[in-house]
């Protein structure tokens, strides 16, 4: 994997998220020099969301497995914890004990190569 440009926090192969709500985990550390975990997702053929996996509710991890993170009933992402349910592309909590709270969602943009993504820190809605 190539190292990340300076603005970046991380470069995820997104190859592997073919179908919606395929996703997976990356690592990354903040200018602050403080470690945390991502996650990338696929939402339809043509769009990939990242945000960082932190429930608002709890400050939690979403749920250790990012395969069971989105519900296709609703094309929602759910915590594990409690429920919470977010909407993929804005991360407003539509549902759930953080009502109207936001997952913080980073910016992506085509990576050096095909299929990789690099994820920018772009702050909350
Ligand atoms: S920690 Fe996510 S809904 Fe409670």
């Amino acid at each position: 994997m190539p190292t990340p440009p300076a603005d970046a926090l991380a470069i995820v192969d997104s190859r592997p998220l073919q179908e919606p709500g395929d996703a997976c985990h990356f690592a990354y550390t903040d200018t602050s020099g403080r470690a945390g975990r991502g996650v990338l997702m696929r939402v339809d053929d043509h769009t990939l969301v990242a945000f960082d996996d932190h429930c608002p509710h709890w400050g939690v991890p979403l749920g250790e497995d990012p395969s069971r993170l989105f519900d296709p009933r609703d094309a929602s992402v759910v915590c594990a914890m409690h429920g919470a349910r977010f909407d993929p592309r804005s991360g407003l909590c539509h549902t759930g004990l953080c009502e109207g709270q936001h997952l913080t969602r980073f910016q992506i943009r085509e990576g050096p190569t095909a299929g990789l993504v690099i994820v920018k820190r772009s702050g909350l809605f």
